[in-house]
């Protein structure tokens, strides 16, 4: 038998322990330092990560904080958080499209408003859009009712609404600059409107290129959009 002390050696996982080195403690040193292994990895693949993360934490943090400013900004000083923009993007019909599809003209006629239970569309430039919202203005009696079931382009820039002027059509041939550019505002008009969405596209007829464009009316409404 021997007064010997048992040599000590360190606990891999206990700073300042000291534990026995014997062979019965062998496999508690043997797991204690596989932990210590490990944590030691695991805090080395944190550190290597954590600039990165941080910086990209940073980023998000401080563009909501500048949205969240933006919005605020908007409603205080114009009232709106976002800033009277009415454009395309704010519209639920840009994010979630209805599906679009195909007219031809008789197609189209279908959806003047006679026919309650139907939609109302109306076509400008060849594109169709659902004005349903609108049946008060383009229902039949309505004020604008000639612009429904039809493409009248040509009406929207030269204020001749009757039917016997000829200007409910989509022939634009002789319209100068700025009304062609009056007409491509008209068709922004029912892009961006609140009510209003396309629904598809008219399949125009060809103009007949041996008649000459419909003649001024002689009394046009005249007027620019609204
Ligand atoms: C080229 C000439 C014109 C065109 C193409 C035109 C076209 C239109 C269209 C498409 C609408 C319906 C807008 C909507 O869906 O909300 C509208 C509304 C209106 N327009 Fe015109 N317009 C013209 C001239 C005029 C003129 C000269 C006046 C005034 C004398 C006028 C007065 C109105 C009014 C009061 C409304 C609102 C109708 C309502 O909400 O009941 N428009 N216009």
């Amino acid at each position: 038998m021997s007064d010997a002390a048992p040599q000590l050696v360190d606990d891999p996982s206990t700073p300042g322990r000291s534990v026995p080195k014997k062979k019965a403690n062998a496999p508690f040193l043997a797991h204690r330092n596989s932990q210590a292994a490990r944590g030691a990895a695991e805090a080395a693949q944190q550190q290597a990560g954590a600039p990165q993360r941080s910086l990209a934490a940073r980023i998000l943090k401080w563009s909501v904080v500048a949205l969240l400013l933006a919005i605020a900004g908007g409603q205080f000083v114009a009232g709106d958080p976002i800033w009277g923009y009415r454009g395309k993007y704010v519209k639920k019909h840009y994010w979630f499209p209805p599906p679009q599809r195909q007219f031809t003209p008789a197609e189209l006629a279908l959806y003047d408003g006679t026919d309650k239970t139907r939609p109302i569309y109306l076509s400008i430039m060849g594109q169709v859009y659902d004005v349903t919202k609108g049946r008060r203005i383009y229902g039949p009696g309505g004020p604008y009712d000639f612009f429904a079931g039809r493409d009248a382009s040509r009406a929207y820039v030269t204020g001749c609404f009757s039917k016997k002027s000829g200007h409910l059509t989509h022939d634009v041939r002789g319209l100068k600059g700025e009304e062609l550019r009056a007409l491509l505002d008209w068709r922004t008009f029912f892009d961006i409107h609140d009510d209003y969405f396309q629904i598809g596209k008219l399949s125009l007829p060809k103009v007949d290129t041996s008649k000459p464009p419909p003649p001024p009316c002689a009394s046009p409404v005249g007027a620019v959009p609204a």
